[in-house]
């Protein structure tokens, strides 16, 4: 099978991204695999390493292996936000396509050596690496729109150079969870084309890239649920990012999290006699289904990747 560096390298060329698509849930795993086989794309299933402690990182390999044996599609394991060395080997180890390291946290100094260190030992095992640079943060942590707080695309080259890091993260505006902006989306292009000049042709990753779909919330909060104000990037702005400037992985959690959850609400409103959890989870599969293919076909454009 041709392996996540070949399809990192497609995508720059012909301007598509693969959806790196979190699971919690066995119904999301599923939904996104038979997805990704159906659109014949290829897609990257991300574990946090609260899923990797929800699930038992042996469940995780186990169902993988699992999925990519049923559904003929390219599907690539990684680690998402791993925050040491010792996670990152770990998955290594245990076989994983793909790792990320997230030390943006640190100092500059401090985030190459740590990520240096991450590539030094996955390289080894022929396992990619992404780092991240500047933060990526939620609306809450007052982060989002200071300037200090973006990827400098200087030191972008310089992290890159030190690290021999496979792809990385970059924070231009997005951020994690429902609640991204207080008004209108905004992603900083202008940060993004200097880091593409620093980097020509180097494959970057948007987090946080999460749209929020205004429907969905809305039938959440109608069905008894509370998450008014949630708001995400917008689609535009996000596939503008794919097209003109190499950003090859979009990550997708939140978008999931709430098709999945409007999808059981409904179900459990529709039939409250019901307490038979295949049927209520059956829709939020579906829900997960739908909102994986939309990002398929009207986001990513890596339907007929394969
Ligand atoms: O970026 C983080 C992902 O949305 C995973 O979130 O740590 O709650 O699993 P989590
Ligand atoms: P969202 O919260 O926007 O879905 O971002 C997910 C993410 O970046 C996972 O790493
Ligand atoms: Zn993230």
């Amino acid at each position: 099978m041709k392996n996540l560096d070949f399809y990192y390298k497609k995508a720059i060329k012909q301007g598509f991204a693969l959806g790196a698509f979190n699971f919690s849930n066995l119904e999301t795993l599923k939904a996104i695999a038979q997805t990704a086989e159906a659109t014949k794309s290829p897609a990257i299933i991300a574990v946090s390493e609260g899923a990797l402690e929800y699930f038992g990182a042996q469940f995780v390999l186990a169902n993988f292996s699992v999925v990519k044996k049923l559904f003929k599609a390219p599907l690539f394991l990684h680690l998402d936000h791993g925050k040491s060395f010792e996670i990152c080997k770990k998955c290594v180890d245990l076989g994983f396509d793909s790792v990320m390291i997230d030390a943006s946290q640190l100092e500059f100094d401090e985030n190459v050596a740590l990520t240096k260190k991450v590539c030094d030992y996955a390289h080894k095992k022929g396992v990619m690496v992404e780092g991240e640079l500047g933060q990526i943060a939620g609306i809450e942590d007052n982060l989002s729109n200071e300037e200090n707080h973006f990827t400098n695309p200087v030191q972008a080259k310089l992290f890159v150079e030190k690290t021999k890091v496979d792809s990385l993260a970059v924070a231009i505006g997005t951020s994690h969870g429902a609640y991204k902006y207080a008004g209108e989306s905004k992603l900083r292009f202008d940060i993004l084309s200097e880091i593409e000049k620093c980097l020509p042709n180097f494959p970057l990753v948007l987090h946080g890239a999460s749209s929020v779909d205004q429907t969905l919330v809305k039938s959440i909060n109608k069905l008894g649920g509370k998450i008014k104000g949630a708001r995400g990037v917008d689609e535009k702005l996000t596939k503008l990012a794919i097209e003109n400037h190499n950003v090859v992985k979009i990550n997708i959690d939140t978008d999931l999290r709430m098709a999945f959850t409007e999808g059981v609400r409904s179900s459990l409103k529709e039939h409250p006699e019901n307490i038979d959890q295949r049927k209520y989870c059956l829709e939020g599969q579906k829900g997960v289904e739908k909102v994986v293919r939309h990002k398929i076909d009207n986001l990513l454009n890596s339907a007929n990747k394969k």
